[in-house]
């Protein structure tokens, strides 16, 4: 066994567990979670531990939800007896960024990563391709260099 391939399973590792999503201010994102079908409860999180959203029975129940998130998440009901957990945050704000969690009592915690881009465009232009395309190789080039440093 040698050192390649205990960074090729890191790497296989890490983009299993963590996954990269990024948004720009105001917009909206889904974060996404699959887990089994039918479970009772489920937990979104926030870095805190704050809760973004419970989900229990299938249904969203926002009685634990941090004040930070109010009237900013929905859930797809009609998803959740499929096993897809994923929540919708809206009207997103650069104090959002950071990592999540979505889990469900004893069964694997799903992790996710979320980047908060501030427009840096004029109003009335749109954002140039060439731009985006930079995004994309520096957060790879983060990927990447987590993987290796990790
Ligand atoms: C989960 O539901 C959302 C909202 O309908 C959808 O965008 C997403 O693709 C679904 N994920 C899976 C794995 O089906």
């Amino acid at each position: 066994m040698n050192v390649s391939w205990i960074f090729f399973f890191t790497f296989l590792l890490l983009i299993h567990t963590v996954l990269l999503q990024s948004v720009l201010v105001g917009e909206s994102v889904i974060l996404p979670c699959t887990l089994e079908q039918n479970l009772q409860e489920v937990y979104w999180k926030d870095k805190d531990n704050g809760v973004v959203c419970d989900i229990l029975d299938g249904k969203a129940d926002f009685n634990e939800q941090d004040p930070a998130y109010k009237d900013r998440v929905t859930i797809f009901p009609s998803e959740t007896k499929n096993g897809n957990f994923s929540i919708m945050l809206r009207n997103v704000k650069e104090s959002d960024a950071g990592p999540y969690t979505c889990s469900a009592p004893n069964r694997k915690i799903v992790k996710l990563e979320l980047t908060v881009k501030v427009s840096q465009t004029t109003p009335g232009n749109g954002e140039s391709p060439r731009r985006a395309d930079g995004l994309l190789t520096f957060l790879l080039g983060c990927a990447l260099l987590y993987t290796l440093t990790f």
